[in-house]
């Protein structure tokens, strides 16, 4: 089973993944990282997304996220030429200004753009392609009327999170509904969504055999060692736990502090790596943390979570 890490637009962006790679390698990292989607901005790539991309760790997998073809064409030529081989496409995005525009879940009832995109991937034969998305937009069974022109593409793997975009993060996962997508697909399925332990994990391999791997994400981003722990069959004690988020943290600073100017610039990148992770600190500590507005005061929380 390979397991992936989910991108997170904010949050897994190559601070986190390199500090990851470095505090975690090599049983608990993940077969691979996927970027936050890169989209198309007064007509262009963001160069910063590119270059977010470019900083690692190595293999890292761009996604884009796209309204038409003219889109399409201009992120995978962006990515091309600096040299990606992997792209993944997002049929999953619930943010009802990308929705309203036809990209994320919404693609997933577009039929003639699916079509199209899926002879455009044919004149890109070196490039890998593989899809994330969601069951659908507003029901959970629009994956329906398009899934066969979906697994007719040249994909390496499905992702599916078994949610509708209305739903966005939150509430029921339609098993039910995953499990006919799983029956009928022939490309290998990725399952992702509210994956937090190692237990989940196991239990998903346990009950789907035809899974190809899983998808962690906000899993993943709460407790970084949960890959380490799944593959030694071990539990980590609290203090392993916190030095080791310690050590994510010294990496993720040493990557901003050079380059941001102001604290205020500088804690907006730091407190989100605390935001999930806060579940496992003291709850007094996460919140004076979380309500830090300078960086002598932050400062003096992570060293008393040190001590
Ligand atoms: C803040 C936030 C940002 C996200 N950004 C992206 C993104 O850029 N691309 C994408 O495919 N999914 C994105 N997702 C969805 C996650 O990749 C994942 O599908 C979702 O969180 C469910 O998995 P989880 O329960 O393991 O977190 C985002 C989710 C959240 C909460």
């Amino acid at each position: 089973m390979k397991i992936l890490a989910a991108p997170l637009q904010g949050y897994t962006d190559s601070a986190w993944r390199l500090a990851h790679t470095a505090v975690f390698g090599p049983d608990g990292l993940p077969d691979a990282y996927f970027a936050p989607f890169l989209r198309v901005e007064k007509g262009d790539v963001r160069p910063r997304d590119l270059r977010d991309l470019a900083a690692g760790p190595a293999g890292t997998v761009p996604q884009i996220i796209f309204k038409d073809l003219d889109e399409f064409d201009l992120l995978t030529t962006a990515l091309v030429s600096n040299g990606h081989h992997h792209i993944d496409l997002n049929l999953g995005c619930p943010f009802p200004p990308q929705c309203h525009k036809g990209r994320g879940a919404a693609m997933v009832a577009r039929a003639d753009l699916l079509r199209a995109v899926a002879d455009r991937m044919t004149s890109l034969p070196d490039i890998d392609f593989s899809v994330k998305m969601r069951l659908g937009l507003n029901s959970p069974d629009e994956w329906r009327s398009t899934i066969a022109i979906i697994d007719a593409m040249p994909l390496t793997h499905i992702t599916v999170h078994p949610r509708t975009g209305r739903q966005q993060y939150k509430g029921e996962l339609h098993m039910d509904e995953f499990g006919e997508l799983l029956g009928v697909v022939s490309k290998p399925v990725i399952f992702n969504g509210d994956i937090a332990t190692a237990t989940d994990i196991a239990a998903l391999a346990d009950r789907y055999p035809a899974l190809a791997g899983v998808m962690t994400g906000r899993g993943l981003l709460a407790s970084p060692w949960l890959l380490a722990e799944y593959r030694n069959d071990e539990t980590w004690p609290q203090e392993r736990r916190i030095a080791a988020l310690l050590a994510m943290h010294s990496s993720i600073f040493d990557t901003y502090a050079p380059t941001l100017c102001g604290e205020t610039q500088l804690l907006s990148k730091l407190l989100p790596f605390w935001e999930y992770p806060a579940v496992h600190l003291p709850a007094k500590l996460a919140k004076t943390l979380r309500k830090a507005r300078t960086l002598a005061a932050y400062l003096q929380e992570i060293k008393r979570l040190g001590s």
